[in-house]
């Protein structure tokens, strides 16, 4: 990630804060959505696991510029998902439908550099999740 994607990020995050509980029941109806069977790998208590969510998503935000230290846990998360029957392509699926409900839940939506900058913090989440190395701020492609 760059500088400015982070800063966008940061910037943007304390709205997104602000609406956490719409945030989390818009990424889950647009994840149900678009893959209706994803819906029985959850508990019926969605705004408990949308909590969960967004404090993850909070911590990986806090932690985009020391993302060495996150890794472990985020490991270890991605090991309980592989447990909850989470496949590498639902990544790809959550990525997607989270900066979509991101760009939902902002009052003055999402452009493209901003969806970006989200899109680059979730792939590497999920990419220390996966074990698959990512880093913020090291590739030279984001
Ligand atoms: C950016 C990536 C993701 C983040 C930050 C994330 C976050 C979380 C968190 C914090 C939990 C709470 C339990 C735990 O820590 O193990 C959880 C549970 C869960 N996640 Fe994820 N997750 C991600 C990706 C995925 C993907 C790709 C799927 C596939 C559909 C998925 C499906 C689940 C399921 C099924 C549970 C258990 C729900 C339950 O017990 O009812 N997650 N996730």
């Amino acid at each position: 990630m760059t500088a400015r994607d982070k800063q966008l990020v940061r910037e943007s995050f304390v709205e997104l804060q602000e609406v956490s509980g719409p945030l989390s029941l818009l990424f889950y109806g647009r994840l149900f959505g678009v893959e209706p069977g994803l819906r029985r790998m959850f508990s019926e208590d969605m705004a408990a696991q949308g909590k969960k969510l967004m404090e993850m998503l909070a911590a990986a935000v806090q932690g985009m510029d020391n993302w060495a230290a996150l890794k472990p846990a985020l490991r270890e998360m991605g090991h309980r998902h592989t447990g909850y029957g989470v496949q590498p392509a639902h990544y790809d699926l959550v990525c997607d439908a989270m900066v979509w409900s991101i760009s939902q839940a902002l009052s003055g939506g999402a452009d493209a550099e901003l969806k970006q900058a989200w899109r680059a913090l979730v792939d590497q989440v999920g990419q220390a999740m996966q074990g698959v190395e990512g880093d913020c701020g090291a590739s030279p492609l984001m």
